[in-house]
């Protein structure tokens, strides 16, 4: 059978800006829940059911590695995936996707978890930072593990890891969440330290523990697992995307609309609503979700980016959109990932005014964007290039747009439900 050629779109994004965005939307599962959640199912040999999976870029590359490893997985239905992995006829993640989607890295724990061995590659550079993945081999090997890094390779084998305590330098959540994932499974009890707090990590707690894994402390900086010998199979709503839902009130906000973001959990996002409200903005919790709505300028707001409950480095970008138009000067600082301002050459590019020294930002605030060809760089980069386009006077484009499609389900479609003049152009 000949292979499929795999079609690469260069889809464009076209969008006229000046349109207040106003109505209701409804937010989708967190991408950065579901990519853990999917790499949990080869924790058993039983089905696991995930629903509220997001329709976007990485779950399908995070559903074509395990498929590639001979697990089951299959889509009813819309955001919704039955999984299981049986029998692997692979215990291995290849360069070639691992390259394009560094969270392939969460199959690791899991596959020396149950199956003693994996073969993972390393992911090389990222866009946004260099990204090391050192934190899960050192927890691996010391949970007795015999780590070899081969060929670009980290090879992984073990009879059976042994629960161990482990601090890790810097509160990875791909990392504690490998780790959390190959404890589950080990003999004996592991204590993670200076652990992640995210509510993506707590989120894949509550599933290892409808599967029987024996979990305390997830969401707090220790987190306590007792290993077992076998995992259930479940099933499992995933909790929605908090990234999401900032990046539709940005959207709201800087089109000085008023939305209605239905599904969003504030407890996931409450120093984002606050630097939100301090930059002008109206955000009220009501029955059917939160409102976010803006009358006039944003003000400018100072943000320093920090691991949770601090303001996610994944909403950098969108308020950096946001407070290029505010009355006055802000000042940004990104301290979790060393090169993440690749969006400020296009903004400039709309007539933004930024300026970078080392990990800070000064934005000094404009009344005014400009529509212009853009180039998205990186996931986050590519929503704050929308959110700009939103508010910028003219038209503008913005090319390799697969950028957006990785983290966001049908981004397009939500933002012209509400008002938004965007489409989506095939080159
Ligand atoms: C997760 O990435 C998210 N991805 C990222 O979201 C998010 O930006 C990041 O956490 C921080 O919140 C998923 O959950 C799938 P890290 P992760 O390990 O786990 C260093 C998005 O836009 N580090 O927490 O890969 C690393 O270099 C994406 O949705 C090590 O040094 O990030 C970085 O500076 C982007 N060694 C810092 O820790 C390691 O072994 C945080 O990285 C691992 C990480």
């Amino acid at each position: 059978m000949r292979p499929q050629r795999v079609e690469r779109t260069v889809d464009k994004m076209v969008i006229e800006g000046g349109h207040r965005l106003e109505g209701e939307v409804s937010v989708s599962g967190a991408k950065n829940a579901a990519l853990p959640l999917l790499a949990a199912s080869l924790l058993t040999g039983e089905e696991l059911r995930l629903e509220n999976v997001p329709e976007l870029g990485d779950v399908r590359t995070m559903v074509h590695l395990l498929r590639r490893m001979g697990a089951r997985a299959e889509s009813p239905q819309p955001h919704t995936f039955s999984l299981q992995a049986q029998e692997l006829t692979a215990t291995e993640a290849p360069y070639e996707l691992v390259k394009t989607m560094r969270a392939s890295v969460l199959v690791l724990g899991p596959l020396v978890g149950r199956f003693g061995r994996a073969r993972v590659s390393l992911p090389g550079g990222c866009s946004i930072g260099s990204r090391p993945i050192t934190l899960p081999p050192v927890g691996l090997a010391k949970m007795g593990a015999e780590i070899e890094l081969r060929h670009g390779y980290v090879e992984a084998r073990c009879k059976r890891l042994k629960g161990a305590w482990i601090f890790l330098e810097t509160p990875s959540v791909t990392g504690i969440e490998n780790l959390m994932m190959a404890a589950s499974l080990a003999e004996g009890e592991t204590v993670l330290e200076n652990a992640a707090r995210e509510p993506e990590v707590c989120d894949l707690a509550d599933l290892l523990v409808s599967m029987g894994a024996r979990i305390e402390g997830a969401g707090s900086e220790r987190i306590r697992i007792e290993g077992v010998k076998e995992l259930k199979g479940g099933s499992h709503r995933i909790i929605p995307d908090r990234i999401e839902a900032g990046t539709l009130m940005v959207a709201a906000g800087i089109t000085r609309g008023d939305v209605l973001i239905r599904e969003a959990k504030a407890e996931h996002m409450q120093v984002m609503m606050e630097k939100l409200v301090e930059a002008g903005m109206d955000i009220r919790l009501e029955a059917k979700g939160i409102r976010a709505s803006m009358e006039d300028r944003p003000r400018p707001v100072n943000v320093k980016t920090l691991p949770y409950p601090g303001f996610p480095t994944d909403m950098q970008a969108q308020i950096m959109a946001l407070v290029s138009l505010a009355r006055g000067r802000s000042i940004i600082s990104e301290t979790v990932f060393e090169n993440r301002f690749m969006h400020v050459n296009e903004l400039n590019r709309m007539g933004a005014q930024i300026q970078v020294e080392g990990n800070t930002a000064l934005v000094v605030g404009t009344s005014e964007l400009s529509g212009a060809p853009v180039m998205a760089t990186d996931l986050r980069a590519s929503a704050s290039l929308v959110l700009a386009g939103l508010a910028a006077k003219g038209s503008t484009c913005i090319s390799r747009i697969y950028h957006l499609d990785r983290g966001y389900e049908a981004m397009e479609r939500k933002l012209a439900s509400l008002g938004a003049v965007i489409q989506r152009v095939r080159e």
